[in-house]
């Protein structure tokens, strides 16, 4: 179970005059799916950056499970700690499904026979059927690279489970079925599920939801 807060977090791009994050305090907690919306522009992308120890916070703090980033070698907490999954799926595409979620394992030391045992459960969980283990990613529908990108954050058992408009390029009804497995893995699964982007269909399916505006964050509602 792992849960992230941040702490009057700013943020300022090299070269930009203006603050893209100004303040921002959030707590996102496992088991529960938060979601923060906003138009472009407003910083949901670099704030999921600071949360996926992309970069670190101008000033202000993140915290896992109550401990100080800044006090953390960042790549560990990438490979160990989160994992990220985005809106064009970012599936390797020279690698077979299946290798594709093998590969964060084998990266982190998880030996080929084990990671392919992992992999298995993880597309069977995600509703990926056997004859499609060996296809390439651009042989899969939308709706399915991004099941099998899902399979793939959840390899490394990373806690937290960040996502970058994960339904921007799917229809209603493969938006509706991310969501419901993003929803199971938190609420059955314990895992911290935060969500950034413009879609307020995804709002109202989350638990928690904030708003962001020109790099201000507020609860909504
Ligand atoms: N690499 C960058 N360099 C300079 N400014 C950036 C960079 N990335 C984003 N910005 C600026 O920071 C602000 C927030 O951007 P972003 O976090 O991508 O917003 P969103 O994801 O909500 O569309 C915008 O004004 C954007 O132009
Ligand atoms: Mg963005």
């Amino acid at each position: 179970m792992s849960e992230l807060k941040v702490e009057n977090v700013s943020y300022r791009y090299k070269n930009s005059s203006r603050k893209a994050l100004s303040e921002v305090s959030c707590a996102f907690q496992a088991g529960t799916v938060t979601s923060v919306v906003g138009p472009s522009g407003s910083g949901k992308t670099t704030l999921l950056s600071i949360l996926a120890g992309l970069d670190r916070p101008e000033e202000g703090k993140v915290l896992l499970n109550g401990q100080d980033l800044a006090g953390k070698d960042l790549d560990a907490y990438r490979r160990e700690d989160v994992s990220v999954i985005f809106q064009a799926f970012q599936l390797f595409p020279l690698l077979t499904v299946i290798e594709n979620v093998c590969y964060p394992m084998e990266l982190n030391g998880i030996a080929k026979a084990e990671a392919q045992k992992r992999a298995r459960v993880l597309l069977a969980r995600m509703d990926i059927s056997e004859e499609k283990w060996k296809r390439y990613p651009a042989n899969l529908s939308g709706g399915e690279q991004q099941r099998v990108a899902i399979a793939r954050s959840l390899a490394t058992g990373a806690g937290i489970l960040l996502a970058d408009e994960p339904t921007g390029n799917l229809d209603g009804q493969n938006t509706t079925n991310v969501m419901e497995i993003l929803t199971r893995l938190a609420h059955e699964d314990g895992y911290c599920v935060i969500i950034v982007t413009h879609d307020p269909a995804i709002a109202e399916a989350s638990d928690y939801v904030y708003r962001m505006a020109d790099g201000v964050l507020a609860k909504a509602g």
